[in-house]
């Protein structure tokens, strides 16, 4: 079987983990061959491609990024993107696709499924929104990454005695903000779940600072927003697709609390910094695990379903069931992030 495979939308540690199995496995246990998709579904569209040998996947592993490239273009939106990658599927005789990606791609996934293409997708994005899976490839090392960089914005804080505002990646969805604010030690966590109120932030603060404290450190997710009905509101930067870019909320955060309380006040924007460089051995085992199983889902005849860890162990979801979700950060974990501050 030729088997095509692409990873696509934001990069993230761990992807080559999940392409070096999908390779291992599909060569060595089935004997199937595998074409590599340059930069996403714009490589399928684009019809450019590369076929997969043992030796591009040699010493990968430790290795940020993707070796195949990636791409935010989304086939579903384009005019023709979706007849083109049909086309490109058809002339290339790839029978089975696999798909590394977040909700954009993984819908795409979904709508070349439905024309009849065998289509497993595998999740990816460090902001751990994919719905239906415990964690998605990426996630763990931007955690870890988050947590290092709030660790020795706190050292700097406290010898300044300043506020330092913390801004880490996350649009709809507040997991890196949460786990790293409560790993880090953060005082305040604002994520997109719970709008915030710039009047409780002031008290808060100002209370902090007078009864036991000089420095604070506020981690806020770049798709946080201001509580209807109150006076605080910022814009943001659109992408391409609508999307927000990162920057805004932090600056506005730390320009507002800088007015209000006179404390001084620093902003870090953590960026891209969180998706670069070595995964964790955690993703590189998620992403190792979701390469073998959807290589063995497709022996098996499966075909729109996703590999997804639930609990222990990786399963089979449907992209249907996934589709149009956002797995948002439970009451739960909020709770922790505030009930340490
Ligand atoms: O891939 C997810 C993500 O890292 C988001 O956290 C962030 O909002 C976005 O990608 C940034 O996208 P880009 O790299 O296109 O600026």
């Amino acid at each position: 079987m030729q088997i095509g495979l692409l990873t696509g939308g934001g990069d993230c540690p761990g992807l080559n983990a999940a392409i070096r199995a999908v390779v291992k496995r599909s060569l060595g246990e089935y004997g199937h061959s595998v074409l590599g998709f340059r930069n996403g579904w714009k490589g399928v569209a684009d019809g450019e491609f590369v076929q997969m040998s043992r030796e591009m996947i040699r010493n990968k592993l430790p290795i940020g990024g993707t070796i195949l490239g990636t791409a935010r273009y989304h086939p579903t939106a384009e005019n023709g993107g979706i007849d083109a990658v049909l086309a490109t599927l058809e002339q290339e005789n790839v029978e089975a696709l696999i798909c590394i990606g977040g909700d954009g791609t993984l819908h795409a996934a979904s709508e070349v499924a439905a024309a009849g293409v065998n289509v497993i997708g595998i999740p990816k994005t460090i902001d751990n929104d994919v719905w239906g899976t415990d964690l998605s490839i990426g996630f763990h090392t931007a955690v870890n990454i988050a947590t290092e960089a709030i660790d020795r914005v706190h050292t700097t804080a406290e010898s300044h005695n300043r506020v330092m505002v913390v801004e880490v990646m996350g649009r709809t969805a507040g997991w890196i903000a949460v786990n790293a604010g409560i790993a880090g030690g953060a005082e305040l966590v604002l994520a997109p779940e719970e709008p915030f109120d710039m009047d409780r932030i002031e008290k808060f603060l100002k209370h902090r600072h007078r009864s036991h404290a000089s420095f604070s450190i506020v981690v806020v997710a770049e798709g946080a927003t201001a509580k209807e009905g109150t006076s605080f509101s910022y814009e943001s930067q659109l992408g391409q697709y609508g999307e927000i870019i990162g920057g805004a909320v932090g600056a506005a955060v730390a320009g507002e609390i800088a007015r209000r309380t006179g404390f001084d006040t620093r902003l870090t924007v953590l960026g891209h910094v969180q998706r670069g460089g070595q995964p964790t051995p955690t993703d590189r085992i998620l992403g190792s695990r979701f390469g073998v199983a959807a290589v063995d889902a497709l022996a098996a005849g499966r075909s729109n379903v996703m590999t997804a860890l639930v609990g222990e162990s990786v399963e089979l979801v449907e992209l249907a069931e996934i589709a149009g979700k956002i797995k948002h950060v439970p009451a739960e974990l909020l709770q922790v992030a505030h009930a340490l501050a």
